[in-house]
């Protein structure tokens, strides 16, 4: 019997680099095939369509976004055609095939003023270009394809990459002393932690008859902190002397506003497919680990 197929596209960025890592264990049940914006421009319509006509798979895992939050605000045609409508072309061209689509999404799509965690119910008021951008691609999946699946996910980090980790430890290395945002709150996201959830979504997929009527989820790692807390926790296991100094958003400007406050419930992930979720230090310690920190 053919093995389903797996298409994961953004095999380049964070997510996507740690889902080729794990391929391997999934390789008796699994085909896979891995693109990047060579093969499928998202920035494109016409490639979609093509690609979908040349390729038939049983599974499809968006993992490609653009994702500079500052640059969307001055780039609104890119953020908007990759993030949104690329989005809705992805889901259609998934429904009309019957294949199951798996886009992730952001903690960005809210504004923030809450202060217990974001329900997967709880209105969205994006602040910013990229989170509007994001918001948009949730709804045309969700009015495309009626079986869609949307992971909202937040700070999102990997030993592969850009990502506040990586930056931190350069620049702690370069600096005696650094200031981080502290009343921005949120949970770190170990991109190979999202990576595996995703994998066992998927195989919850390939197992159950499935009845779920849930399309948007959350996933970050355990805990609710700030910047600083994240930075201080890698300053403090990576053994940097760097001193690092708390400040309020206000003394660090950019050109995207972000929400204070996006820590999002993980309870209808966890329960609808039987996830464990690790606490954020432990996954941080993984990476570093990982990176000859540890
Ligand atoms: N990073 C975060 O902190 C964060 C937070 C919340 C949500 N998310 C979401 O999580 C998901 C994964 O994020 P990530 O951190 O893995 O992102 P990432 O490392 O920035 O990777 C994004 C990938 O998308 C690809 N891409 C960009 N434009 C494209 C286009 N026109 N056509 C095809 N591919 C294109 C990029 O390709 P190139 O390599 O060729 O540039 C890159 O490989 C995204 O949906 C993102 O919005 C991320």
């Amino acid at each position: 019997m053919n093995k389903p197929l797996i298409i994961v596209a953004g095999k380049n960025g964070q997510l996507g680099y740690e889902l080729q890592r794990l391929h391997n264990s999934y390789a008796q049940q699994f085909n896979f095939l891995f693109v990047g914006r060579e093969e499928l421009d998202l920035n494109n319509i016409h490639s979609i369509i093509n690609f979908f006509q040349q390729n038939k798979p049983s599974y499809f895992i968006n993992c490609a976004a653009y994702t500079a939050v500052d640059k969307a605000e001055t780039e609104k045609d890119s953020s908007f055609n990759i993030n949104a409508l690329a989005v809705g072309e992805l889901a259609k061209q998934c429904a009309a095939i019957n294949c199951k689509f798996i886009t992730v999404s952001t903690d960005y799509v809210f504004d923030g003023t809450k202060n217990t965690p974001y329900e997967t119910t709880d209105a969205t008021y994006p602040l910013n270009q990229y989170g509007h951008s994001k918001r948009e691609g949730e709804l045309l999946a969700i009015k495309n394809n009626k079986e869609a699946i949307i992971i909202r996910t937040s700070w999102v980090y990997s030993s592969y990459g850009n990502n506040f980790v990586k930056t931190m430890l350069r620049l702690m290395k370069e600096k005696e002393s650094i200031n981080v945002v502290s009343d921005q709150i949120g949970s770190p996201t170990y991109a190979k932690d999202l990576a595996d959830a995703i994998m066992q979504i998927v195989n919850y997929f390939t197992t159950h008859n499935s009845q779920l009527t849930t399309t948007i989820y959350h996933y970050s790692n355990e805990g609710v902190i700030s910047w600083y807390d994240f930075a201080k926790e890698i300053q403090s296991l990576s053994g940097l002397s760097c001193k690092v100094n708390p400040i309020p958003s206000s003394q660090y400007p950019t050109p995207a506003k972000r929400p204070f406050f996006t820590a999002m419930s993980k309870e209808l992930i966890a329960n609808d497919f039987q996830l464990k979720i690790k606490n954020w230090k432990e996954s941080l310690k993984e990476c570093l680990a990982e990176l000859g920190y540890l």
